[in-house]
């Protein structure tokens, strides 16, 4: 089966809707409950100090912000005593009394100018939200107009570093609430209604980038395939022109998706293949973004299995599913005139007496045979379907996330996710939206060559190679064989998805990271543009 039009696929969509209807999801996720995000106010600058309950002061290369006003003379020596300027993310606390209307002052260092980006900002805000976390409240920020970042810019970092740097992933302990620290954010130096927006749209992205924190965090006893189509259709629910569907064991197998139901053959949790359409009524032109996602809740290696040091972690092989599903949401929920589809195969990668073996030969859905040389190269057969059904389904453009290969992590570690694509332009795009973003992202180079190391005796190539080299580049060459026509990009986030250990900025948190939600969004909002 090569091509079916899509007419063709949507109407098996719908058939399928009487057995798996997702309108009524019977479990509720951990996500469903999540806080509504921030509030956000703006304030020109004024000589008076606003009023809030913490007001937090970042002390930059040039010293004090330009509309720190009257507080100059409060804080100054404090930031000279501590020597701010030159440490970044580096706090000191001030307990007002009198004139300034807080309850608590807080001071951030940002470091020397060459190292100044949003990342700093992040961190600084990260830090100074954990130091007066347990204020609450509201919080003022004094924008500065003297930082290499426009007003905008450094809104939108605070915002990251505010919601992101302070997520908990201890949500099973015993008092843990998941509510973000503070309801309100008033930025201090311009009133204009623009900034206000921009700070909050990134509130909802942060927002959604923790959700997807929250199902990778959550165990695959909980977070099975099933309730991550729930968690997809409650999202359906919750938003205008999103509709949602998902295709059990028996239709993934009727249509064809020989490698898909191999990996989910050897799992009591039956699979789902999760579609996501966004559909707005003036899209702004032809493109139909086509996510697709890795969702492997838990990944075990199959019968080529894995060592048991970290294997815990491998609850987290969903988080490019999940970045996926909340990004989709997002767009949805921020309403960009782009039209938009996700494909997210849902499945456990389990050993047991029913599951694919070393050896097996499958049949794709796009009619090419695969030789399985490692059940734990599992992720790249999972996506193989998905992405041949996300061009069946009418994406004109591929965008893949996936923790695809340890290598990946070797290479760029816990900060930078590999690119690859058949188009150099569609993947500098990905690349790009991804530094503005935050989820930072590195293209990576493709040759027809490496395809010969994925050669099979037996089949039309296989899937994996035995070589210790280029491990993330044979499984893009492997997926380049199912995206068919039009540009195609692929994200190994395997690094940056999950953390083993927690990072030294304000990605602080062991665990799910929301890797791709932001990026998926800035992509989504250039397109629509
Ligand atoms: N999910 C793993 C990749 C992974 C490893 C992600 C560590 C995050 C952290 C993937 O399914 C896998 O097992 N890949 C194998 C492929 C190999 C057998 C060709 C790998 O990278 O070892
Ligand atoms: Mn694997
Ligand atoms: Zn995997």
């Amino acid at each position: 089966m090569t091509s079916v039009s899509i007419g063709v696929f949507m109407g098996k969509l719908r058939a399928f809707e009487s057995c798996e209807n997702l309108s009524a999801p019977t479990l509720e996720t951990l996500s469903d409950s999540i806080a509504a995000p921030m509030r956000v106010e703006v304030r020109a600058a004024s000589e008076n100090p606003p009023e809030a309950d913490v007001l937090a002061v970042p002390v930059g290369p040039n010293g004090l912000p330009s509309t720190a006003g009257s507080l100059d003379g409060h804080v100054a020596h404090v930031a000279e005593e501590e020597g701010l300027a030159a440490l970044p993310g580096q706090t000191a606390v001030i307990y007002p009394s009198g004139e300034v209307p807080a309850r608590r002052l807080v001071l951030v260092g940002l470091g020397p100018e060459a190292d100044l980006d949003a990342d700093t900002l992040r961190t600084a805000a990260a830090s100074v939200a954990k130091t007066a976390e347990r204020v609450g409240g509201s919080l003022a920020w004094l924008l500065d107009d003297s930082l290499p970042l426009a007003h905008d810019e450094q809104a939108r970092a605070l915002v990251d570093g505010l919601l992101l740097g302070t997520y908990d992933p201890g949500r099973w302990k015993a008092g843990a609430s998941g509510e973000p620290p503070f309801e309100r954010l008033i930025l201090v130096g311009s009133d204009d209604e623009g900034l206000r927006e921009g700070a909050e749209r990134a509130a909802t992205v942060a927002a959604a980038a923790n959700r997807a924190r929250d199902l990778a965090n959550t165990g695959a006893n909980e977070l099975t395939p099933e309730r991550l189509a729930d968690r997809a259709s409650a999202l359906a629910g919750q938003h205008a022109n999103l509709s949602a569907e998902a295709l059990g064991p028996e239709e993934v197998r009727e249509l064809g998706m020989g490698a898909f139901s191999a990996v989910a053959q050897g799992s009591h949790n039956p699979a789902r293949m999760i579609v996501l359409r966004y559909e707005p009524p003036s899209p702004a032109g032809d493109i139909v973004l086509g996510l697709v996602g890795k969702a492997i809740t838990f990944d075990t290696g199959g019968i080529s299995i894995k060592k048991a040091l970290y294997m815990e972690d491998m609850k987290g092989d969903m988080a490019g599913g999940a970045a996926v599903i909340e990004g989709l949401g997002t767009i949805a929920e921020l309403g960009l005139p782009l039209r938009a589809l996700a494909v997210v195969a849902a499945t456990e990668n389990m050993v047991g007496g029913g599951a694919y073996r070393p050896g097996d030969i499958l049949h794709a859905m796009n009619g090419k045979t695969i030789e399985i040389t490692n059940t734990d190269a599992e992720g790249r057969l999972v996506l193989a379907d998905a992405l041949h059904y996300a061009r069946e389904l009418g994406a004109t453009h591929l965008l893949d996330f996936a923790t695809l290969t340890g290598a990946m992590e070797r290479a760029l570690g816990d900060l930078y996710a590999g690119v690859f694509g058949n188009d150099d332009a569609w993947r500098d795009e990905v690349v790009a939206a991804g530094e503005a973003s935050g989820d930072h992202a590195w293209p990576w180079p493709m040759h027809r060559r490496y395809k010969g190391y994925i050669e099979s005796a037996f089949a039309d190539m296989k899937n994996s190679s035995v070589r210790g080299q280029a491990q993330p580049t044979y499984a893009a060459s492997f997926l380049e064989e199912f995206v068919g026509e039009g540009p195609w990009a692929h994200v190994d986030m395997a690094g940056t998805g999950f953390f083993t250990w927690p990072r030294t900025d304000y990605l602080a948190q062991k665990g799910g990271t929301g890797y791709g939600v932001r990026l998926i969004v800035e992509l989504a909002s250039r397109l629509a543009e």
